[in-house]
């Protein structure tokens, strides 16, 4: 590797367009070399822009001198494209979720270990400032032990947010393989896993479409989720909360509790069970409406550069990939589902 990470972006819709480029783009320390759609103008287009090559295929970008990629596709390319990578020796940033199957997580994880390379799991809640005070309250004991928890990521549907529209992958079962359970509901497992400090074990749940007019993969998620420790809570996914965004986790603790993204001012709150109120404003979450920086990419390239774990492992993808599926398991069976930690 020379002064800079050089990088080929997978993938030129929206998460490329809005987070990837330009976070690659204003660190100091990448080149992005090119990037790849197999619409040719989606790629020409970010090329342009940034001065790079455009190609239709992953396996042009892996010939490159490239010491990366982020893999920007639909769900069900990320396990394959970003194997094909390791086993080309590129880190590889992926986006969420990981894979369709602990299997394909597995082998991922595996690939990434053969090759010595970093292979880092998009999951940017666990690393946005609200939730980065949160865990930091939690630690210190501020609302004691969590009982009971909630959390929800809802929004009207991707079909605002996608390059391919109403039309696209999203809604398709062969590429996206889950609907809102793995768009949404895959970031706040991620998210719960992160702030309780243990592992989810047991789900029931109902995963369904309800509403939307297109596609065959769910558009709601409704899960009862216990950990390890006995803890008991909800996670919400949806993509028929029109018109606006839900992006809320409530965690009630035996000394209070805490309620983060629920104010557009203070996005953490603690109410202690003694009357006390704490208002912390720390930031904002990233919407589909307000894309600010997610610090993901930054933590992918300093792990390059400093050779260090990256924050959000391959491990860890897969472990909160584990709980999406044994909801979707759940749901199927209608009965309690463990999850494959
Ligand atoms: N971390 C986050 O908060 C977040 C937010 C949005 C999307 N995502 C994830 O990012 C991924 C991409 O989502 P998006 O919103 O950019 O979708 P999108 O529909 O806007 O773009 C996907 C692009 O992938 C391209 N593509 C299809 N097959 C390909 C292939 N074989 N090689 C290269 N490119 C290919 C499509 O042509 C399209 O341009 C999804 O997995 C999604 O879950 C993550």
């Amino acid at each position: 590797m020379g002064n800079k990470v050089r990088v080929a972006i997978i993938g030129s819709g929206s998460i490329a367009t809005f987070r990837h480029a330009p976070e690659y783009a204003i660190n100091p320390n990448v080149e992005i070399v090119a990037f790849v759609d197999p619409v040719i103008a989606r790629a020409e287009k970010l090329a342009g822009k940034y001065g790079a090559k455009a190609l239709s295929h992953h396996s042009e970008a892996l010939k490159l001198d490239i010491d990366a990629v982020s893999v920007c596709t639909p769900n069900a390319l990320h396990a394959p494209i970003s194997i094909d990578a390791l086993n080309a020796g590129k880190h590889t940033l992926c986006e969420k979720p990981m894979a369709t199957s602990n299997e394909e997580a597995h082998a991922m994880i595996a690939a990434a270990s053969k090759a010595g390379k970093k292979l880092m799991i998009g999951h940017n809640q666990r690393l946005a400032d609200l939730h980065v005070k949160a865990k930091e309250l939690l630690e210190a004991g501020t609302i004691g032990k969590i009982v009971t928890f909630r959390t929800s990521f809802a929004h009207p549907g991707p079909e605002s947010w996608s390059i391919e529209g109403a039309t696209g992958w999203f809604f398709n079962q062969k590429l996206a393989f889950v609907g809102s359970m793995g768009d949404l509901g895959v970031h706040k497992a991620d998210l719960l896993r992160f702030l309780l400090g243990e592992e989810i074990v047991e789900v029931a749940s109902m995963v369904g479409h309800l509403h939307k007019p297109m596609g065959d993969v769910d558009d709601n998620a409704i899960c009862l989720l216990r950990t390890a420790t006995g803890k008991m809570g909800t996670l919400t996914a949806s993509w028929t909360h029109y018109p606006g965004e839900d992006n809320a986790t409530y965690l009630y603790g035996e000394k209070g509790q805490m309620r983060l993204g629920t104010d557009p001012r203070f996005s953490v709150i603690v109410h202690l069970a003694n009357g006390e109120k704490q208002f912390y404003e720390v930031g904002k979450l990233q919407t589909n409406e307000s894309q600010t920086s997610s610090g993901v990419i930054d933590a992918f390239v300093s792990s390059i550069l400093n050779d260090t774990e990256p924050p959000v492992t391959g491990e860890e993808g897969r472990r909160s990939l584990a709980v999406i599926l044994a909801c979707l398991k759940s749901s199927d069976t209608k009965a309690f589902a463990q999850v494959e930690i």
